[in-house]
């Protein structure tokens, strides 16, 4: 039997998997990405894409090309709660960063604007960039089994279209193949949680609903209407794909019962249904029946096989969550996989992966969950679930126009129950705050104060080690540039300014001693960057001449607040611990 060599070899081409062969083509490291199907993904599926993730996706140089076919920031902005589409509006939420405070913070927080990117356009520029960098990718390749030894895993695969199996020798194994992931199961990894705990339909289909929906433009739709309380994620939805001509239905199904049967006509009721208007002419163009999952594996790692992606977080698409999650896993993965095949790191390195990226995959499969309970109170509030009779919850919900103390009671538990949801479409917290602990991670040994807001509401910038490069605008010449901008690369960074010379020294001994490729940044008058608004010098936690070190993923892994004679041998001291070497 044939065997091909690579150093990564990635299963799966959905946001994880691509970002992942992205990211190491972009480094310089050898890899082969497999996938079982012979196209990219064919529907819209994931499509929020926070700013986090578009930081990333900047700084792997495909941020504008994202940003070119995305739809933009302020079109995503009015979350509708409606009876139908052209039915009765019930109140809508500002959301995805468009409340006017929220934009604020977004402004902020990042040199890169969230947007509405749908996966089957997202997947294309990705798998692209990584092809053109060097990924060897096959299509109609599955992954069938995985046996490791002390250097390597040995993987088969099925080629479909030939119908025979090879093997792949590879140093590492990424298993990025999503929710039913074959990897996970056989790699062992363990899980907490439950698949299937609710039924889910999508209808993707072609409709102008300009007239419905430009006026108050938004990514989401919510119909509350009887029924929309089954299965399903909170309530009937109307998606954009792309204004105002293509959208996505998702329905809840009785789990108990099954999935209906698909066809064109059943989907053509339940958008109808939804629309509020079966004269609107509609061309369904796919259907899928999908569950509700609510898992997440508590490690990513079996030796030298390492998951990424739905593959050990598996959760509904409320928050718009999954496939930014999944890049993120990504670019906390590739680098420390370069490093360690490079020589430049050790293993334990890769330790630090599931350390830092299972605690957050818990976080959001959990967030995710909460949301869709969270639509109930909103249900409540309109007095739908108070009866199964459906003549009578319409005039339950008619009931909050009176002029009565029981309207205004009503008027007042709905505008709350809908303002509640802005833990689900304006969590700026839970898209930005990661904040890691791991061996790659060198504490500073000052208490941590915790986060002074709501966490998963407000993101929250500091320089504490494990937190991420806080964004501020600096200048080099004529050159804006964002901080995140001067990290990244594949590189470690060090920050510093005026009186910093020590760290600059420090520098290049650890470049020296440790082989690391780490490039010094000074901020501050007559520097070669400078902070013209005073902003870095307000965020940075660290006096003039002190030090942070970012790593390749833009996160903080060490920090001083001063000028040290010792600086040669604690830069040195935390770039070892966070390789792995001691
Ligand atoms: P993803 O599932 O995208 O990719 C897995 C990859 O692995 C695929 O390329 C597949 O071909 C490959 N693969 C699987 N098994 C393999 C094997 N044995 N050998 C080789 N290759 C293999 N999210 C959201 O936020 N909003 C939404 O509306 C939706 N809707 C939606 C609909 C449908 C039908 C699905 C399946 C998913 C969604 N999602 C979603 C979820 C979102 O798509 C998801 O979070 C991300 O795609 C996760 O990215 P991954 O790369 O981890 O998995």
């Amino acid at each position: 039997m044939e065997t091909v060599e690579t150093d990564v070899l990635v299963v799966g081409s959905g946001p994880a998997g691509a970002a992942t062969a992205l990211a190491l083509s972009t480094y310089g490291v050898p890899n082969v990405m497999v996938t079982r199907y012979g196209s990219l993904a064919d529907t819209p599926r994931a499509h929020i894409t926070n700013q986090r993730t578009m930081e990333v996706l900047r700084d792997l140089g495909v941020e504008d090309q994202i940003t070119a076919q995305a739809t933009p920031q302020p079109l995503m902005g009015n979350t509708v709660f409606c009876t139908s589409l052209a039915g009765e509006e019930l109140g809508r939420l500002r959301s995805w960063g468009n409340d006017p405070l929220v934009q604020a913070a977004h402004e902020l927080a990042s040199p890169s604007r969230m947007c509405d990117m749908p996966q089957h356009l997202m997947e294309p520029v990705l798998v692209n960039a990584a092809v053109s960098r060097g990924t060897a990718l096959r299509f109609h390749t599955e992954y069938l089994s995985h046996e490791q030894s002390d250097d390597g895993v040995t993987v088969l695969v099925e080629d479909r279209l030939r119908g025979d199996t090879y093997r792949v020798r590879a140093r590492y194994l990424v298993g990025a193949d999503g929710g039913r992931s074959r990897v996970v199961e056989n790699a062992g990894l363990p899980t907490v949680g439950r698949m299937g705990v609710a039924g889910s339909l999508n209808i993707v289909f072609e409709a102008d609903l300009t007239d419905l929906t430009a006026h108050r433009p938004s990514t989401l739709y919510w119909v509350l209407a009887p029924g929309a309380t089954v299965g399903g994620i909170g309530a009937g939805l109307v998606r954009c794909v792309r204004p105002w001509t293509e959208w996505m239905v998702v329905w809840g199904y009785d789990l108990e019962a099954g999935p209906p049967d698909l066809t064109e006509e059943f989907a053509r009721s339940v958008v109808h249904r939804l629309l509020g208007d079966d004269t609107i002419p509609v061309r369904i163009t796919s259907t899928s029946a999908w569950t509700v999952n609510h898992l997440y594996a508590e490690t990513y790692a079996d030796r030298r096989v390492l998951c990424a992606g739905d593959a050990v977080h598996r959760h509904p698409p409320s928050n718009g969550l999954g496939s930014n999650t999944s890049v993120q896993d990504a670019y906390n993965l590739a680098w420390k996989l370069k490093l360690v095949l490079d020589g430049t790191a050790a293993p334990a390195l890769l330790d630090s992966y599931s350390a830092e990226r299972a605690p957050v995959g818990r976080q959001i499969v959990e967030r995710a969950n909460r949301s869709i309970g969270e639509t109930a109170p909103v249900f409540e509030a309109l007095g739908v679930l108070a009866t199964s009779d459906t003549e009578q919850m319409w005039r339950n919900v008619d009931a909050r126009k009176a002029a009565t103390p029981e309207g205004a009671k009503q008027r007042q538990g709905l505008r709350e129950a809908i303002a509640a949801k802005v833990y689900e479409f304006n969590a700026h917290g839970v898209e930005m705050n990661q904040r890691y602990v791991s061996d790659a991670i060198v504490p500073d040994g000052t208490p941590d104060p915790g986060f002074g807001r709501d966490p998963e509401l407000y993101h929250q910038p500091t320089t504490r080690p494990g937190a991420k490069l806080p964004h501020a605008w600096v200048v080099r010449g004529r050159d804006r540039l964002s901080t995140l901008d001067l990290g990244g690369h594949g590189r470690f960074t060090l920050f510093t300014g005026i009186g910093g010379d020590c760290w600059e020294e420090a520098a290049a001994a650890a470049r020296k001693e440790l082989g690391v490729e780490l490039v010094t940044v000074s901020i501050g008058p007559g520097q070669e960057y400078e902070d013209p608004y005073g902003d870095w010098a307000r965020l940075r936690e660290i006096g003039d001449c002190g030090a942070l070190l970012t790593r390749p993923d833009n996160h903080i892994g060490f920090r001083h607040p001063e000028t040290s004679p010792h600086a040669g041998e604690l830069l040195i001291g935390a770039l070892r611990k966070i390789l792995g070497h001691g």
